[in-house]
C-alpha cells in the first residue's frame, strides 16, 4: 500500500523527489520503494543536451544528472565548465560531458554539435537572442527533439522561434510584497525542470505582470 501510494503521489513531478541532495534509497527501508522509483527513474530518463547551463540552469542541470539523465551541456568558457562538474558528485560526473564552444560561431557549434557523446533526445536551450539561428542547428542536425528554449520576461512570444515544435518556457519575476524582483537561480532552475519534465508546450516561471 505505501509503495503504490508512493508512485501514485510521485507521478505528478515533484522537485524535492529528485532532488540531487535528497537520499536514493527509501527513506522507510521498503524494497519495493526502492525498486519503484528505480523504475521511475529508467522510465523519465533522457540524453540531454543543455545549452547555456553553467549559470543560473546549473541547478536544473544537477537535478537531471541526479535523475538518471546523461548531459552533454555546451558554454564558453572551461572554468565554468569545470566548476559545475565539480558540484557533481564523482560517481554521476561520468554522466556529463562539456563543450567549450561559442554558440554565436555557428561553425564551430556545428562541430560541436556533430562530437556529442550521445544522440540527444531532449535540449534545454537558454540562448541570448538571437537565439533563432542557433536553435535551427540543433532542430536541423537532431529532428526529433523534444527542444525547451528559456526565454527571458521581455521576449516576445510571436516569432520567438522559427521552429513552432519547439517548446517554451518563460522567465519572470518574484514578489516580495508589492514589489518585483529578479528570480533566484534556484527557482529558475526548479521552474525550468518543472517544465521540461512537464512536456507542456508553454511554461511561465514566476509571474510576468510588473508592479
Ligand atoms: N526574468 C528574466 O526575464 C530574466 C531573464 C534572464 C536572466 N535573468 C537574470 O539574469 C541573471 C543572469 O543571466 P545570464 O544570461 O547571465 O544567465 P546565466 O545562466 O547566469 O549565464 C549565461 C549562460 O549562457 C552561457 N553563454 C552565454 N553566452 C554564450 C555563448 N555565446 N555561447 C555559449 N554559451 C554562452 C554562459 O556560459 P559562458 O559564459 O561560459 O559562455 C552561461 O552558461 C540571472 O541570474 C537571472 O536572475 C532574468
Amino acid at each position: 500500500m505505501v509503495c503504490i501510494r508512493g508512485v501514485a503521489t510521485s507521478v505528478p513531478f515533484n522537485w524535492t523527489l529528485f532532488h540531487p541532495l535528497r537520499p536514493r534509497r527509501s527513506r522507510s527501508g521498503c524494497p519495493f520503494c526502492t525498486l519503484l522509483s528505480v523504475w521511475q527513474i529508467d522510465f523519465m530518463m533522457s540524453d540531454v543536451l543543455c545549452i547555456g547551463a553553467t549559470g543560473m540552469l546549473a541547478g536544473c542541470v544537477r537535478a537531471l544528472i541526479a535523475r538518471g539523465d546523461r548531459i552533454d551541456c555546451i558554454a564558453r568558457t572551461l572554468v565554468g565548465l569545470e566548476e559545475l562538474k565539480q558540484t557533481i558528485s564523482t560517481s554521476d560526473r561520468t554522466r556529463l560531458c562539456t563543450h567549450s564552444c561559442d554558440y554565436r560561431d555557428l561553425e564551430k557549434f556545428e562541430e560541436t554539435l556533430s562530437s556529442l557523446s550521445f544522440q540527444p533526445s531532449a535540449a534545454i536551450c537558454w540562448v541570448h537572442s538571437p537565439a533563432e539561428q542557433v536553435l535551427d542547428r540543433i532542430r536541423h542536425r537532431f529532428p526529433d527533439i523534444d527542444l525547451l528554449q528559456v526565454v527571458g520576461s521581455s521576449a516576445r512570444l510571436v516569432g520567438v522561434c522559427s521552429t513552432p515544435a519547439n517548446r517554451i518556457v518563460r522567465l519572470g519575476y518574484g514578489l516580495a510584497g508589492d514589489q518585483s524582483r529578479w528570480l533566484t537561480h534556484d527557482e529558475i532552475s526548479r521552474g525550468v525542470y518543472d517544465a521540461f519534465v512537464s512536456g507542456d508546450m508553454f511554461s511561465q516561471v514566476g509571474t510576468i505582470k510588473t508592479l
